[in-house]
């Protein structure tokens, strides 16, 4: 068996590469990319990156095909992953996520590849009304981020077929410790503002609805999506990934992180803009196709984890929203030092 694996240097990928490395355990795992978090890391441990046995620093949008000789599997995370890059590098966002994934796609099932993993978003979803949102239900992006995800499914749709299974996992927004930590993401956020000052400040007015799930259970969705059965999901599968019981409004979070860590004080923007993102997700489709693959790990276990976390490595960083666990804010300095060009391409001595 052998998997390859895009984007592992980033906030999944570490873990993504632990759980494949436990559940495949004579697999070669391969690495493939660019770098750009590379030193962004929270751990004074192991390296996260040696756990594969090939590692590649390359460009997903000059991916060569013969990496996919004799490959089985790719689990597909390297992309611009949040609304903030996207809206800054927008063309660049379209041209990773979209064009570049459907080019990999494409190799991928020339090469003989089995088993297609897209890691996929929620955020398609965009502005949704009271009802949970299925699989059936009409996409609504509001953003670059958003849509490239949603460009990359239907093209993906096609390619689908006898011998080459596409799983296109809709992730709900990812939560947890990781060895090359996000926080910015909403849940990881919270939890570092009550650790490093005792704040929690909500950006928006707390009312939006995020359906959250931990990096672990991601993995576990990720494991069971190289191995699904097709005749049950189909040769393609577009499947919402998350558990019913974690669809929380962002105000509700900041409350259970303050109920964690005792006196916190909770600060809601009044004078915010209304946040038009806002969808509850259903995941029974998920829930019914894999039932041994089932999120675990629960809200409090996640604050508790990322506490100690935070704790273990003595981060006391009030100003995190500026740190390099920001992914717009490393993509936006390594362009002001003249490392990354306006394609986000690295720029070497050799170019200048
Ligand atoms: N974190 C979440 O909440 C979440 C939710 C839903 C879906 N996803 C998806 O899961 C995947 C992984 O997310 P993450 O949180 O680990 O993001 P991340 O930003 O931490 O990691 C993405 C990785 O992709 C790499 N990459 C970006 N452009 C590349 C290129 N041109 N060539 C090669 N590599 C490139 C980056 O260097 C980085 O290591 C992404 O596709 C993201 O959209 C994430």
């Amino acid at each position: 068996m052998k998997i390859l694996i895009t984007g592992n240097m980033g906030y999944l990928g570490p873990i993504v590469t632990r759980h494949l490395r436990s559940t495949y355990p004579h697999a070669l795992l391969i690495g493939y990319d660019i770098g750009y978090f590379g030193n962004c890391l929270s751990t004074a441990d192991m390296f996260p990156d040696c756990l594969v046995d090939v590692q590649y620093h390359a460009d997903i949008r000059k991916f060569p095909a013969n990496i996919l000789r004799d490959v089985d599997a790719v689990v597909h995370l390297a992309a611009i992953s949040n609304d903030p890059m996207g809206n800054t590098f927008e063309e660049v966002t379209l041209d990773i996520n979209h064009r570049a994934s459907i080019d990999l796609a494409n190799k991928a099932k020339s090469s003989g590849v089995n088993s297609f993993v897209f890691a996929s978003s929620c955020s398609m979803y965009g502005a949704a009304d009271d009802s949970a949102r299925t699989e059936k239900d009409p996409l609504n992006p509001l953003t670059a981020y958003a849509r490239s995800k949603v460009f990359t499914e239907r093209d993906l749709k096609p390619l689908a077929g006898k011998g080459f299974k596409v799983t296109s996992l809709r992730f709900s927004t990812a939560c947890g410790m990781s060895e090359r930590l996000r926080l910015d993401l909403v849940l990881n956020d919270f939890v570092t503002g009550a650790v490093t000052s005792k704040k929690i400040e909500i950006l928006s007015d707390g009312s939006p609805w995020r359906p959250l799930i931990n990096v672990n259970d991601m993995a576990r969705a990720i494991e069971w999506a190289i191995g699904r059965d097709a005749a049950k999901g189909g040769d393609f599968l577009a499947v919402n990934v998350g558990s019913t019981a974690w669809n929380y409004q962002v105000k509700d979070l900041a409350e259970a992180v303050a109920e964690v860590i005792p006196e916190v004080d909770v600060s809601i923007n009044k004078n915010a803009q209304p946040d038009k993102r806002s969808y509850r997700v259903n995941f029974d489709l998920f829930r019914q196709l894999a039932p041994n693959h089932q999120p675990q790990v629960d809200l409090i276990t996640t604050i508790n984890e990322l506490k100690a976390g935070l704790e273990s490595l003595a981060f006391d960083d009030k100003k995190f929203r500026n740190s390099k666990y920001m992914r717009l804010k490393v993509l936006t300095e390594l362009r002001e030092k003249g490392l990354l060009s306006d394609k986000l391409e690295w720029i070497t001595k050799n170019d200048q």
